[in-house]
């Protein structure tokens, strides 16, 4: 332990040289990066740490590792943003053209999470041993998916300027009708996790047409309304909603978390050298009990949580909480009246939210609380079964990460897409 710590501070010392410095000579409606710093991945540095390489490899390594070969596909939205959507074949075949299932992660993570703990429990292998084609998607502003035709994601901070209302509006849109192109099916079946989830609530209420192109929507961990959130992170900033209203305006569109910024690193670090204290961190965050997922996958799998999304983003999600509504962006009465015509920022109708819905959720997940599930089960018109994980320590990571989460979600998950096929 005594060793992990003068580690610890050594790498601490060696990341603050990149801290960043808060510019205040610009304007703050053109703000510059909040954090500026580029750390580049130190890979000799970790192997000479004695870290898992899980823990740094990338998708496509991952995937070419536990050979299951896969494709980068690149799609362009409607509003320029350029995404980057994994493919991973199908193992085997049952028969004819094999069944694509698109899949989204959840907030600052990527499509890594689907694959992060190995073959058994990584919902992408899984999926593709059992005969589906794998479309893994990746929403504007992760690392995978930080491009754009025209805006530089390091320079412009109008890059950074979305929630997950445009992962809705845009992305996943986008990334579903390439998936169709490509396979030649007219429907595919939508899987999220999380946020992943939001956005699929997004998109089938601001463009109902999506529904029809989705055969069943699995939604693990749903977040829609947070009007039950209790997290304790949560309640302390309900509490000071006027500074961090303040940080937020300040701070303006950009980014946070980045695979590349101090979070990262550190998360990592924390999570490869003494997992106990990685425990802790999800703990707080998601209402984790220790010792449910095993230690090893769990530092591989939060390794590569910390992949960037945009402060407005987080603002979003905070505006959920504080608004008990499942509500678009607040941008303030004049922006409101610009952007909705109306001073208020309209509601999210999940009563068109048309498609099949499968919602698994768990008892002690404190991001998406069965209470709050409920408010969506009440409302979905065409719920097929709301499904509450029977283990009371069942948290938001259990689902995907989980050593029994073959068993308890993803054998549930099998039996419905083969229910949905033709
Ligand atoms: C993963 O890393 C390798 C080696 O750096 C690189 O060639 C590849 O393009 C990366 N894959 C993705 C999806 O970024
Ligand atoms: C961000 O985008 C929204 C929606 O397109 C727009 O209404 C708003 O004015 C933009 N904000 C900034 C600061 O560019």
């Amino acid at each position: 332990m005594e060793q992990y710590s003068i580690i610890f501070t050594l790498y601490f010392l060696i990341l603050t040289q990149y801290m960043p410095h808060i510019d205040t000579s610009r304007p703050t409606f053109r703000p510059t990066r909040l954090v500026s710093y580029s750390l580049p991945q130190k890979r000799q540095f970790k192997k000479a740490l004695g870290f898992n390489e899980d823990v740094y490899l990338n998708f496509t390594e991952l995937t070419d590792k536990y050979k299951y070969p896969t494709e980068v596909h690149t799609v362009t939205t409607d509003d320029g943003y350029i995404l980057n959507v994994f493919r991973i074949l199908p193992k085997c075949s049952d028969g004819g053209k094999p069944y694509p299932v698109f899949m989204l992660h959840g907030i600052f993570d990527t499509a890594d999470m689907w694959i992060a703990t190995g073959t058994r429990t990584g919902l992408g292998y899984v999926l593709a041993s059992n005969c589906y084609d794998v479309w893994a998607g990746n929403h504007r502003g992760n690392f995978y998916s930080r491009r754009h035709v025209k805006l530089d994601p390091n320079q412009d901070p109008e890059y950074w300027n979305f929630t997950f209302d445009e992962h809705g509006y845009f992305d996943i849109p986008a990334m579903i009708d390439y998936v169709l192109r490509a396979t030649g099916h007219t429907k595919l079946f939508y899987m999220g996790h999380s946020q992943g989830t939001t956005d699929y609530f997004v998109m089938n209420s601001l463009r109902p047409e999506y529904n029809d192109k989705v055969r069943v929507g699995i939604m693990i961990a749903p977040v829609a309304w947070m009007r039950h959130f209790n997290n304790p992170l949560a309640l302390i900033a309900a509490q000071h909603y006027e500074a961090i209203k303040a940080f937020i305006d300040n701070a303006g569109l950009n980014e946070i978390f980045g695979r590349e910024h101090i979070v990262h690193h550190v998360v990592e670090f924390v999570c490869e050298l003494e997992a106990r204290l990685c425990e802790v961190l999800l703990s707080l965050a998601t209402g984790y009990k220790s010792g449910t997922i095993p230690l090893k996958d769990l530092s591989v799998a939060m390794s590569h949580v910390f992949s960037g999304t945009s402060i407005k983003n987080i603002a979003h999600f905070a505006q959920l909480v504080l608004s008990k509504n499942f509500q678009r962006y607040n941008e303030g009465i004049e922006g409101n009246i610009k952007r909705y015509g109306t001073r208020k920022p309209p509601q999210y109708d999940v009563t068109r939210v048309s498609s099949p819905v499968v919602l698994i959720s768990g008892q002690s997940d404190s991001l998406s609380s069965l209470k709050d599930v409920d408010i969506l089960v009440s409302k979905l018109p065409n719920l097929v079964e709301n499904y509450v994980v029977p283990r009371s320590y069942w948290s938001h990571h259990n689902h995907i990460w989980g050593s029994n989460a073959p068993e308890l979600v993803y054998s549930k998950v099998l039996d419905y897409l083969n229910k949905y096929k033709d």
